[in-house]
């Protein structure tokens, strides 16, 4: 996909279709108001007539304006001006995207006036990529090329990072778990680093099993495919400044194991190392940006399988940092894969851990499917992170960490048990669990069972992998960290 910076008139942009933007209650200004002008106000008229809609993320296609050299002009409703959508640029531009990325167009020009261009220019992106991966007839046609109204070459460079990082970790997530395993996963993040300035680390099971891995290597036992854990180093500024971790989920397939999942729980659960492949799309984000921090991406990456070898109900796990673990559900296996992910990042001396993951249903049950479930040891940290989601419209909320959930952990054979003792609160007695493995590091977990993965598009960008969160870290790796 290529993309061009523009400054003709709107309404003499020689391609099939120009995007503009209308807020509620506002006459047409700027690009809008010259498309208008050059059709004799036919906008507005349509717009007071009630034809065209100006609610936030409505699309309505007006073909052949006369005056205007473009075929189809998409109209844009911005909603109220005085309460702006939070993630306005990004969801305006993705709705307009997805409308005409109905049937295939070589170029498309957007002339939306809204703020920040680059989280525009990446919604332009993210809207046009779809999950029909496998279609012989798709329903969403990514634009051969793509133009931005009077947006700078470095917005347009920077909004494409972002939108193709995005696109990155979709395209991973939507992917079978015939394709992505963690084999095959741990080549994707090869391929980033190779395109970039990064180093890696691939431990295969050999060296998970001589690092101690044993709540890791459990849950990837009971499957043909050989476990492995990532380790994404980018170094943006002196070595001699502290990196931060971001920590991954990486399960390639949750089955359940032996406490099966029914089928309907199932069938979506290629969805299941999102957190990982948020990490590797936002280490592809960075690393592009050049972002002056330093960063370590690390993903826990294991399928947990039903064999004869699979790990059981009542084992007991030596977890990386010593801690022991009976298994009461072999369904709550991304905790044990963080359990030892984690303390790697520990041990590598970061400064702060962000980890996110599909861990709980129990986190949906509690804020729905459209907001991620936020834990912390450190309340500073996770206040500058909500801060961060909240700047580009990312929904996120903090569940409480009082000690006295520490307590439903507790295990009679063991230091601890890997799920709580009755359902309730579930997302906690989750946080409560990774909290185990980080000892003294400022940390937030991130659940992101809710919006990782829909089953219904959105107005601005299709059903399946959603790429949330990888905008919020970029921002907060750029803007909030210090
Ligand atoms: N991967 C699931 C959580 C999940 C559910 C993510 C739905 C996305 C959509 C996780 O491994 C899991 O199975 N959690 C269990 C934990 C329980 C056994 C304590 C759950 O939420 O039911
Ligand atoms: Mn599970
Ligand atoms: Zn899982």
């Amino acid at each position: 996909m290529q993309i061009q910076s523009n400054s003709s008139k709107p309404e003499s942009i020689e391609t099939t279709a120009v995007v503009i933007g209308a807020w509620a209650d506002q006459p047409l200004a700027g690009t809008a108001k010259s498309i208008d002008d050059a059709c004799e106000g036919r906008v507005t008229r349509l717009i007071e007539a009630g034809e065209v809609a100006t609610e936030a993320f409505s699309t309505t296609c007006l073909y052949a304006l006369p005056g205007v050299k473009a075929d189809v002009v998409v109209v844009v409703g911005l909603g109220d001006a005085n309460e702006p959508d939070s993630g306005l640029a990004w969801k305006a531009a993705g709705a307009a995207a997805r409308v005409l990325a109905t049937r295939p167009r070589n170029s498309v020009a957007f002339c939306l006036e809204v703020e920040p261009v680059e989280l525009a220019v990446c919604g332009s992106i993210t809207g046009c990529v779809g999950q029909d991966l496998f279609r012989g007839e798709k329903e969403t046609h990514p634009f051969e090329s793509i133009l931005w109204h009077g947006v700078s070459d470095e917005q347009i460079q920077h909004g494409q990072i972002l939108g193709q990082s995005m696109n990155l970790t979709r395209r991973t997530v939507n992917l079978p778990a015939g394709d992505i395993y963690p084999e095959s996963f741990a080549a994707e993040c090869q391929a980033v680093v190779d395109q970039s300035d990064m180093q890696i680390e691939i431990w295969d099971e050999k060296k998970l099993a001589q690092e101690n891995c044993g709540a890791f290597l459990a849950v990837a036992q009971g499957s043909d495919k050989p476990p492995r854990l990532v380790i994404m180093k980018y170094h943006g500024t002196d070595k001699s400044q502290t990196p931060i971790a971001l920590v991954g989920k990486g399960v390639t397939f949750d089955s359940g194991g032996l406490s099966l999942k029914p089928s309907a729980s199932m069938l979506d659960m290629k969805c299941d190392m999102t957190g990982a492949a948020t990490v590797l799309g936002t280490m592809n984000a960075i690393a592009q940006l050049k972002l002056p921090v330093n960063v370590y991406g690390l993903v826990g990456l294991a399928e947990n399988m039903v064999s004869g070898n699979s790990y059981k109900l009542g084992d007991v796990l030596r977890s990386r940092n010593g801690k022991t673990i009976e298994v009461h559900n072999t369904d709550a296996e991304g905790r044990l894969v963080l359990a030892d992910t984690l303390d790697v990042a520990v041990g590598m001396g970061v400064d702060r851990i962000i980890d996110l993951a599909t861990l709980t249903g129990a986190s949906m049950v509690a804020l729905g499917r459209d907001t991620s479930a936020v834990m912390t040891n450190h309340p500073a940290f996770c206040e500058s992170l909500l801060a961060a989601c909240n700047d580009v419209g990312e929904s996120a909320w903090q569940l409480p960490m009082f000690s006295f959930y520490s307590k439903h952990i507790k295990s009679k054979v063991a230091d601890i048990k890997n799920v709580g003792d009755a359902r309730w609160g579930g997302a906690i007695t989750a946080g409560k669990f990774l909290e185990e493995f980080v000892g003294d590091v400022p940390w937030v977990h991130i659940d992101i069972a809710g919006p990782s993965f829909q089953e219904q598009p959105k107005p601005w960008i299709d059903a399946g992998a959603s790429g949330c969160m990888v905008n919020a870290l970029v921002n907060y790796l750029t803007n909030h960290h210090r």
